[in-house]
């Protein structure tokens, strides 16, 4: 699974003409990896149709197949899962290497804490500096047993014999952190519990009842939600349709707004509200997105956006809402730098341990593009003009496909082009961006001249 390219990609962005047409955003990531590994230890075949076939789901898919799971891609573009049963899944005889996903690691490692065999973890550089201890905590109380050196890959883990099942309130909003210990109670005898405060995405829980668990939420005293597993369920292979992701339909949707007379249709976008804070908090600072054909697909909405060029207004997001749009930080800190006014988003702390510190480096690559910036403890401000800035820079991405993919939507109004140091990570989320952004409109291409400093 490694990059098509041992070498960093740089790639320019230039100001185009306005974004037209219709597309389809590639499949949700995180239900994706969701599907798989539920589909990898549910019994019978499961089939799933939109699956992302990004590099941090394939990953998903390499340690399912590492793990004893069939997994195949049929001709008519659906992947089909032959599973195993929870309890038959094999212990892997090669580290499993996450590569750039955080999602991957998290679950499979809560998944394999319930399963009484010794695996190994790894990833790549950016994941190797990620904290695993949110996960080992809860983890260890179940029973399951970590080597790491410092709290974060590569680890072991090996799972308890006998799973304890856990009531664990979250101490940081983290549906990751949610979904591992969910996964791990499966094995448990009895019930596993998580509270949270603040709703993170519910994609585990939507879709461990789509395989026939049993998944019940009641409300603590303090008004925050329980989420209740019952362990050892039967899990029959189901199919699945995957919508288009929410935080990939961001780029093309903000790059829309930006152009002036750009018209375009994204369909089929998952509009789960856990994860719909994104196009909220636009339509709050004035953009023209309309929802339409909305329905379910498999317990999930979803809707076709109509976008169109609007003229944005800086606007304060609370920090309540930081876990429905928390990869969309970026792409609206670029939206907020073309805004009129001042835009302060809150509560941004979780985004120091993204892909990257997605903090800092948004703050220092729009400093970089002449934006006026300003880090006040966990908010990010960001003060816009009501025109685009100059751009003319190169920007620092450190291995993170989101901000990568946020400067190059900037780079299409600024008055100067921006080249951004390397595009290879796009493809964890969204391998088909640049093609897909140039048919649209936009100006994407390899940049082979001198680096900017
Ligand atoms: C994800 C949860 C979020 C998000 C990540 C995907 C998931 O992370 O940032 O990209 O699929 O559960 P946290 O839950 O750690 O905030």
């Amino acid at each position: 699974m490694a990059h098509s390219s041992l070498h960093a990609q740089p790639l320019v962005s230039r100001a185009c003409r306005a974004l037209r047409g219709v597309f389809t955003p590639p499949g949700d990531k995180s239900i994706s990896h969701r599907a798989i590994m539920l589909g990898g230890i549910a019994e019978g075949i499961t089939t799933i149709q939109g699956l992302l076939e990004g590099e941090d789901v394939l990953r998903t898919v390499a340690a399912l197949q590492a793990l004893g799971a069939s997994i195949n891609k049929k001709p008519n573009g659906e992947w089909s899962i032959q599973g195993t049963g929870l309890s038959h899944l094999q212990k892997p005889n090669q580290i499993l290497d996450m590569g750039n996903s955080g999602t991957a690691a998290r679950l499979l490692i809560g998944l394999l804490s319930g399963l009484p065999f010794t695996s190994s973890f790894t990833g790549d550089a950016s994941l190797c500096k990620r904290p695993m201890g949110r996960i080992i905590t809860p983890l260890s109380l179940m029973g399951a047993t970590f080597q790491s050196t410092d709290g974060k890959l590569p680890l072991d883990v090996t799972g308890a014999k006998q799973p304890l099942p856990l009531h664990y309130r979250l101490p940081v909003a983290s549906a990751q952190v949610k979904s591992a210990i969910l996964l791990a109670g499966l094995s448990a005898e009895g019930m596993t519990t998580v509270v949270e405060k603040v709703p993170t995405r519910d994609h585990s829980e939507n879709m461990l009842r789509h395989f026939g668990a049993t998944v019940t939420i009641t409300l603590e005293s303090d008004g925050a939600e329980a989420i209740c597993v019952t362990g050892r369920p039967f899990l029959k292979g189901q199919q699945i349709i995957v919508p288009a992701d929410p935080s990939s339909a961001a780029f093309p949707l903000v790059a829309a707004l930006l152009n002036a007379g750009s018209n375009i249709t994204l369909r089929n976008v998952g509009l789960n509200p856990r994860r719909a804070g994104l196009f909220e908090t636009l339509r709050e600072m004035g953009a023209s997105i309309t929802y339409i054909k909305a329905h379910d697909e498999c317990g999930e909405p979803v809707a076709d956006l109509k976008v169109e060029a609007s003229r944005l207004k800086g606007i304060t997001v609370p920090a309540e809402r930081a876990p429905s749009m928390i990869d969309e930080f970026p792409i609206l800190a670029i939206a907020a730098a073309c805004a009129e006014g001042a835009t302060r988003m809150c509560g941004l702390g979780e985004l120091r341990v993204k892909e990257s510190d997605r903090l800092a480096l948004m703050a220092e690559g729009l400093k970089k593009c002449g934006v006026e910036v300003a880090i006040e403890k966990d908010d990010l401000l960001v003060y816009g003009t009501g025109y685009p800035p100059e751009g003319h820079c190169l920007i620092t991405t450190e291995m993170d496909h989101r901000i990568a993919m946020s400067f190059l939507v900037l780079g299409s109004v600024t008055k100067q082009p921006i080249t951004i140091d390397d595009g290879r990570f796009i493809a964890t989320s969204f391998p088909e961006f640049i093609e897909s952004m140039n048919n649209l409109g936009m100006d994407i291409a390899k940049s082979f001249s001198a680096p900017l400093v």
